[in-house]
C-alpha cells in the first residue's frame, strides 16, 4: 500500500511574524481561503490510498480541522517535541509495514503542473518498489544555500550535500548536474529504516523506543528528548548508496524564505516598485525612499523591515524574541 506522509513539525521561523508558533505558515488560509496545508492533502489524494501526519502537540488541531474538513481519514503521529526529520520520517515507517510505500512530503510548499507532478510521484513510486530512496531534483536558478543539492547523472545520485556554503553553491551550479533538492522522498518503510539503522543508529534506536512507548499516536516528552535532533538530509540522504533521483518537472517553490516568498509574488504580479521594494500583508499605500530590495512585512502583532538579501537572517530574530518570551 501507498501511504501519504506529511511532515508538518516546523513553526517556519525564517517567515516571522507572518508565521508563528501558534499559527505556523502551512496553516494560513491565504491561498484563495485555503491554506498549504489542505493543498497539499488535496494534491497527493489520489496518489496514495492511506494519510498519515506527523505533527506535533502545538499544531495537531490545526491539521486535525483540515482533515475533518476535506474528510480525509488519517494517521495522527504528534511528537511532544520537535526532533527534526531524521526521527519524525522514522516514526512514520515504524508505523508502517515495512513493504508500504511511503511518500513524504512536508507540508508548505507550492507544487504547480500536476500531470508532472503525478507522472514524477509515479516514477518515484516505481523505484521505491526496487528498493531505492528517491529524492525529486529541481533545476536551481541560484547559488541558494538554504537547500540540499544532488549531484545527478541520469537518475542515478553521484552526491548529496545539504545546505553548502555559497561558495560551494556557486561552484555547484557552474558544474551544470547539479539539481536542488526538493524536500520530498519516496521509498519502502523497511529500506529508510534499515538505512537509518546503519548510518544514525542512535537516531534509530531512541526513535523506535519512543515509538513503542507512544499512545495512540502521542510521543512522550521525556524520552523524545534523548532522540539526537538531526535531518534526514544530514542522517541518511549524504550518505546511503540507494538514493535516485527523479526530475521535478512541475514547478516548485518551497516558500521557506521571504526572497522565495518574494519571488513567488513577484511571479503571481504582486505589486513591488522601480527599486525592487515590496511591501507583504498590507494594502496600505506605502512608499520607499533611498532604498533597494527591502521587504516591508506588516501584522497586526508586528513588523519586520528587511533587505531581501537578509532572508535566512530572520530565524535567528524569531529564535532570540522565544528565548525573551
Ligand atoms: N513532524 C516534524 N517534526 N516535522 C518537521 C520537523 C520535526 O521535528 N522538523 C522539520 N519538519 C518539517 C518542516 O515543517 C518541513 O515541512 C519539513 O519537515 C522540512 O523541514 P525544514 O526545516 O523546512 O527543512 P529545510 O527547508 O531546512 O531543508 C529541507 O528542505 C529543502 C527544500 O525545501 C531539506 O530536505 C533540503 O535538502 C531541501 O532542499
Ligand atoms: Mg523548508
Amino acid at each position: 500500500s501507498i501511504t501519504h506522509v506529511i511532515l508538518t513539525g516546523g513553526v517556519g521561523s525564517r517567515l516571522w511574524p507572518l508565521s508563528r508558533k501558534s499559527q505556523p505558515k502551512q496553516y494560513l488560509e491565504i491561498f484563495e481561503g485555503r491554506s498549504l496545508f489542505e493543498i497539499t492533502v488535496d494534491r497527493n489524494s489520489h496518489l496514495a490510498n492511506k494519510v498519515m501526519v506527523v505533527g506535533n502537540v502545538d499544531n495537531h488541531h490545526l491539521s486535525g480541522k483540515v482533515m475533518d474538513k476535506t474528510n480525509t481519514s488519517y494517521i495522527n503521529i504528534v511528537e511532544a517535541t520537535p526532533r527534526n526529520t531524521a526521527a519524525a520520517i522514522a516514526f512514520a515507517a515504524f508505523a508502517s509495514d515495512a513493504n508500504d510505500i511511503l511518500i513524504v512530503t512536508p507540508s508548505d510548499h507550492i507544487i504547480d503542473l500536476m500531470d508532472n507532478y503525478n507522472q514524477a510521484i509515479n516514477e518515484a513510486v516505481s523505484k521505491a518498489e526496487e528498493g531505492f530512496i528517491v529524492t525529486f531534483g529541481v533545476v536551481p536558478t541560484k547559488p541558494e544555500t538554504g537547500y540540499g543539492y544532488i549531484e545527478a547523472k541520469g537518475d542515478k545520485v553521484i552526491s548529496f550535500r545539504e545546505k553548502p556554503n555559497e561558495t560551494t553553491a556557486k561552484d555547484f551550479i557552474s558544474k551544470g548536474n547539479f539539481l536542488w533538492n526538493s524536500g520530498m522522498f519516496c521509498f519502502k518503510a523497511g529500506v529508510l529504516l534499515e538505512e537509518l539503522k546503519q548510518f544514525q543508529p542512535d537516531v534509530y534506536e531512541k526513535s523506535k523506543a519512543v515509538w513503542e512507548s507512544s499512545k495512540e499516536g502521542f510521543l512522550d516528552f521525556d524520552l523524545s528528548l534523548e532522540i539526537p535532533s538531526i535531518s534526514i538530509d544530514y542522517a541518511v540522504m549524504e550518505r546511503s548508496k540507494k538514493i535516485k533521483v527523479v526530475p521535478a518537472s512541475f514547478s516548485w517553490s518551497d516558500l521557506g524564505s521571504f526572497e522565495s516568498v518574494y519571488d513567488y509574488l513577484v511571479l503571481k504580479g504582486h505589486p513591488v516598485d522601480q527599486n525592487g521594494n515590496m511591501v507583504i500583508g498590507c494594502e496600505k499605500h506605502t512608499t520607499f525612499l533611498g532604498l533597494k530590495n527591502t521587504i516591508f512585512v506588516y501584522t497586526d502583532s508586528a513588523n519586520l523591515i528587511l533587505q531581501k538579501e537578509n532572508s535566512q537572517d530572520v530565524k535567528d530574530i524569531y529564535s532570540e524574541l522565544e528565548r525573551q518570551n
